[in-house]
Parts: structure tokens; C-alpha cells; sequence
């Protein structure tokens, strides 16, 4: 498990080394693109529900591994979705259309916040059931992932990142302090 700490470390590093530049007039079409991200991710959270609560309670080794593999496509898909909207958040240079109504940074916040909640509940109700060495190959991809799109967003909504942190933190550190330790 401490090779695989180790490797997925690197990984990390790679994927928070990219800053950006972004306008504030861009709010709105971040708004967008985290509102048609968190539909998406609720695909697969409820499909990860499903596996896991199908586990039986107290797994043994076995089939914890057979969960995970199970939960892999999901987790995965997840992970491909938040590095997708941050690159997509990243090069977008697009006009924005004004809009009545629009998404002010704590109306970003909000949206972001729920994304980062139904994440985090869904991680803890896995790694409950499962613990966390069988999955934590695609735990850690996948909240890197999710601190690269915060770091990116940051830019427009200074501080966004200690809001995130201290989200995760409340719902995962009990019990995946470890891995928190290693993100942040
Ligand atoms: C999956 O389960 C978690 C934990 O109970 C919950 O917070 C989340 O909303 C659920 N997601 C879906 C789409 O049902």
C-alpha cells in the first residue's frame, strides 16, 4: 500500500501543477458546467450506491476486491468527468451570453459545495462498508481530480479551496484522514 501511495503521489503533484487564468465573466458558464457535472457524477454515485449496498456487511478480503472491481467503472468515470470539466473550464475563452439571474461567486460556492457533499457522502458510504485499501486506487485519482477543478476555480472564487477542504475533512476524516493527509 505505500508503493501505491507513493505512485499516486506523483500522479497528484502532476495534476495540481496547472494554474490558470480565468475572467469573472465566466461565472455564469462555470455555473453551467458544474450544474451538467453534478448531474453527471449523480449518475454513477447512484449506480455506486447500488453496488455497495448490495455488499453484505463485514465483507471479507475477497470480496471487498470484487466490490471495488465493481465500483471501478464508476469511480473512474467520476474521475474522467472532473478532469474533462476543469480542462473544459481551463481553455474556455468562449463569450459568455449574458443572463438575468446570473451565478454569483456564492451561488458558485453553493453549487460547488453540494458536488463536493454528494461526492464525499457517497466516498464515505464505501469505504464504510468496503474500507479503504481496496479502493484507495481510485479514491486518490479521483479527489485530486476534485481539488484540480477547486484549484481552478479558485481563481475566480478566492478561497474555494479551504471551503472544499474543510468539507472533505468533516465528512471523510474520520475515515480517510490518511488519505485527506496526502491531498492537502
Ligand atoms: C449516494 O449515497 C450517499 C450516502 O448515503 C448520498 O449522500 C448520495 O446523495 C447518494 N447519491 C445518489 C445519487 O443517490
Amino acid at each position: 500500500m505505500k508503493a501505491a501511495f507513493f505512485a499516486l503521489f506523483t500522479l497528484a503533484a502532476s495534476a495540481l501543477a496547472s494554474p490558470l487564468l480565468a475572467d469573472k465573466r465566466q461565472l455564469e458558464t462555470q455555473a453551467d458546467e458544474i450544474d451538467k457535472l453534478t448531474e453527471l457524477v449523480k449518475v454513477h454515485t447512484a449506480n455506486i450506491n447500488k453496488t455497495t449496498a448490495a455488499v453484505q456487511d463485514n465483507p471479507s478480503v475477497a470480496q471487498q476486491n470484487e466490490a471495488a472491481a465493481a465500483l471501478a467503472p464508476d469511480l473512474q468515470a467520476i474521475t474522467n468527468a472532473l478532469t474533462s470539466a476543469t480542462t473544459s473550464l481551463l481553455t474556455k475563452r468562449a463569450v459568455v451570453v449574458a443572463r438575468g439571474g446570473g451565478c454569483d461567486k456564492d451561488c458558485l460556492t453553493v453549487k460547488v459545495q453540494l458536488l463536493v457533499w454528494e461526492i464525499a457522502c457517497t466516498l464515505k458510504f464505501i469505504i464504510v462498508k468496503l474500507g479503504l485499501d481496496c479502493v484507495l486506487v481510485y479514491l486518490l485519482p479521483l479527489l485530486l481530480s476534485l481539488v484540480g477543478l477547486v484549484k481552478a476555480l479558485e481563481v475566480v472564487v478566492v478561497g474555494l479551496l479551504i471551503v472544499v477542504k474543510g468539507l472533505l475533512t468533516t465528512v471523510l476524516g474520520a475515515v480517510a484522514g490518511a488519505l485527506l493527509a496526502l491531498i492537502f
